[in-house]
């Protein structure tokens, strides 16, 4: 007889133990059916009863009893914790997979516009220019009027500048950051202006109405145009690599005097020609110049005494070309798939 009580004993033990542990909903019926099925364990002990002598039953019955009751207790307790969905009501530390990898948490990376400026002004700044800032809301003054620009230039157009009711307006180029630094500072001065720039374009595959420029200036006595061009084809060598040729062609700006922009060969095809620099072998990248007098006498500086260039490039345009990117807006979506590339 007391070998049955210690059969049920043992079992209850082992199948609450069993099925504390279970994980998942198909582990807990398994082990019921083992134990409580038609066939299983426990109702095999109790067949088992049959053989004891009639006074003996109710003991051993009574331990039956509480095994089956114990055991059919904890198949509830065990299908209640598998079945709500892990958190809150079961037990924590049961459920806590310590074998389980954790979970990665992603480090941000700079965007490829603050990359290239970051550089750009990196390379500059070990030729001795300084950053300096100007705001992004401009008088007409400083991005017009100080810059040389006529009343009647197109680029003041309605059509291309955002205007401000009271006549101020979100600046089209960092250009005014000059006159600013140079109507508070006296020369010589050899600054780098990176910020964002406005203007009312038509988004398309290479315009964006938002976009950034870094500006350069430099004051000195008998600054020339080859020190212009020495600092460019340096700055395309350090950006880009040495193999980067530089060429500059004549332009127009109404701030400089001669004016010209400047191109890199494509980086893409060194200049063969390819889809990305539209077969040319070139790629534009800005315009600089020699500051025009005109621009010293409205800052206040003596234009017989100083001289200097300026040149001013498109951000995007150089991220572009760096990572061969076909479309300006890509930059701006924020999709995470496109930025995460360029680390
Ligand atoms: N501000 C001009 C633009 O937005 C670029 C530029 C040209 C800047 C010549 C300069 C410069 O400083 O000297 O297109």
């Amino acid at each position: 007889m007391n070998e049955l009580v210690n059969k049920f004993d043992h079992i209850r033990q082992e199948a609450v133990a069993a099925l504390s542990e279970a994980r998942d909903q198909a582990a807990v019926e398994a082990l019921k059916v083992h134990y409580l099925g038609r066939k299983g364990v426990i109702p095999g002990l109790f067949r088992e009863m049959g053989g004891l002598p009639p006074q003996q039953r109710p003991q051993v019955g009574q331990t039956a009893n509480q095994c089956k009751n114990q055991v059919q207790a904890a198949v509830d307790e065990a299908l209640a914790r598998v079945t709500s969905g892990g958190g809150g009501g079961g037990d924590a530390a049961a459920e806590l997979d310590v074998t389980m990898p954790g979970r990665r948490r992603r480090i941000g990376l700079k965007h490829p516009v603050s990359q290239v400026m970051d550089d750009a002004i990196d390379i500059f700044r070990r030729m001795g220019f300084v950053a300096a800032d100007g705001p992004d809301l401009e008088t007409e003054y400083h991005n017009f009027d100080a810059l040389n620009t006529p009343a009647d230039h197109p680029s003041r157009d309605v059509q291309d500048t955002f205007y401000l009711p009271d006549g101020r307006l979100l600046r089209t180029q960092t250009s005014p950051v000059q006159v600013r630094v140079m109507e508070n500072r006296p020369p010589p001065l050899r600054i780098v202006c990176p910020g964002r720039c406005y203007r009312r374009d038509t988004p398309d595959a290479t315009h964006a109405m938002n976009f950034h420029q870094i500006e350069g200036l430099y004051v000195d006595r008998h600054v020339s145009l080859a020190d212009l061009k020495a600092t460019m084809t340096l700055f395309a060598h350090e950006l880009l690599g040495p193999r980067v040729r530089v060429r500059f062609r004549p332009h127009f700006f109404p701030f400089t005097e001669p004016s010209l922009e400047y191109d890199f060969s494509c980086i893409m095809c060194g200049g063969d020609g390819c889809r990305i620099c539209k077969n040319s072998g070139w790629l534009e990248i800005s315009g600089a110049g020699m500051v025009d007098p005109a621009v010293f006498h409205a800052v206040g500086y003596d234009s017989e005494q100083w001289t200097g260039y300026a040149f001013g490039m498109g951000v995007e345009r150089i991220a572009m070309i760096r990572y061969a990117i076909g479309d300006i807006r890509l930059l701006y979506e924020n999709d995470m798939r496109f930025l995460r590339q360029f680390n």
